[in-house]
């Protein structure tokens, strides 16, 4: 348990401005990690193992990418009771991502819409990050690295800037997610389409066949996806990622529908749309996911878990692990605690 009850943090971060708060909330955790101020915020990790895409994950629970765009809190988030931590996405370059105002909250739909655009220091300083982190991986927590593109790469050169981010990270990672589904980045989305989709994979899968034999090791490969997606797209996507030898897939990422918060403060603001609005797009695509893909292939279930019982809707619905990042914002630190607790099985 941890000594500040989140009922008393979050009066003070919901007032300022969003961005503002999470800047406030990783400088702390970055500047107190590892100290004895931790236990502020710490929670012990439950373990309850789990073998999976040639890994052992601690828990079932997971933070999704995008909290710790440049991995500098590795260890502090870790300490919340995290089975893994994905952190990134990074991009080869620095970017400043777009203008701000750039995050909203709609507190009525326990949500939030973001359209930050991939800022980020670029890889070589997300690199520097992740390997000063320690204590989380000597605890036995695994670290995602999530990969993009530059804005100003062309979406016919996305695979180049693809191929930078795999190479960079994979020494490092234990697993490496695939974004190919922000709305934030102009014309990303399409490459979870047909051939942009097998063609892109399909570098990634033999760079990472050198990759394997220069460290004799193999670093499984996720590709996470969008909730806009019918399930003749998911069908193909599915076969796609069979056919190219990944080893798992997110699903999913911030949603451009507003159907579920129309009439809302913000509610017409571009960007990703998370929270409790995305969870049922999300669980929808996971169904169809498993259906296609079978028992055994790994997936991570990710948006709008708030609660336990959102948890085991996602397990249900066929996520093997899970992920949050919205629900941490409105629920606190309790929340990865109270997930990991039903998800012992
Ligand atoms: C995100 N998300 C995200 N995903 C990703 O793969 N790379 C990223 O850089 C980001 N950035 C990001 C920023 C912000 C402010 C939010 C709210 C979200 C998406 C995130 O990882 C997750 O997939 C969705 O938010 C859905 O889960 P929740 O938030 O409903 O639990």
């Amino acid at each position: 348990m941890s000594l500040i009850p989140y009922a008393l943090t979050r009066p003070f971060l919901f007032g300022l401005d969003p961005e503002h708060a999470h800047e406030i909330t990783l400088n702390t955790l970055e500047r107190f990690q590892n100290t004895p101020l931790q236990r502020f915020w710490a929670c012990a990790r439950d373990q309850a193992p789990i073998k999976l895409a040639g890994l052992t994950f601690p828990n079932r629970v997971g933070l999704a990418a995008g909290l710790d765009k440049n991995g500098r809190a590795i260890d502090g988030l870790g300490a919340m009771g995290f089975g893994f931590i994905e952190v990134g996405t990074v991009t080869p370059k620095p970017q400043p991502g777009n203008p701000k105002p750039r995050i909203f909250r709609l507190p009525e739909a326990e949500a939030l819409i973001n359209r930050l655009g991939f800022n980020n220091e670029g890889l070589a300083s997300f690199l520097s990050n992740v390997q000063k982190a320690y204590s989380f991986r000597a605890q036995g927590g695994l670290i995602g690295l999530n990969i993009g593109k530059n804005a100003t790469t062309p979406i016919e050169r996305a695979t180049d800037d693809y191929l930078i981010g795999l190479t960079g990270v994979y020494p490092h990672a234990d697993y490496i997610t695939i974004n190919i589904s922000s709305p934030n980045t102009a014309n990303l989305r399409q490459l979870q389409s047909d051939e942009a989709l097998d063609q892109l994979l399909g570098a990634l899968q033999e760079r990472r066949g050198l990759l394997e034999q220069q460290y004799k090791r193999r670093v499984p490969i996720f590709v996470k996806i969008a909730p806009d997606l019918d399930e003749t797209q998911i069908a193909v996507i599915a076969q796609t990622l069979l056919k190219n030898q990944i080893d798992g897939v997110i699903a999913t990422n911030t949603t451009i529908s507003r159907k579920a918060v129309t009439g809302l403060q913000h509610a017409d603001e571009t960007g990703g749309l998370s929270g409790r609005p995305v969870f049922e797009a999300s669980n929808l695509v996971i169904r169809q996911l498993r259906s296609h893909l079978g028992a055994a292939f790994p997936i991570m279930g990710v948006g709008g878990i708030l609660s336990a019982e959102d948890a085991l809707s996602k397990r249900a619905a066929g996520a093997d692990l899970v992920q949050v990042y919205t629900g941490l914002i409105y629920k606190g630190p309790q929340l990865v605690k109270d997930i990991t607790k039903v998800l012992m099985d």
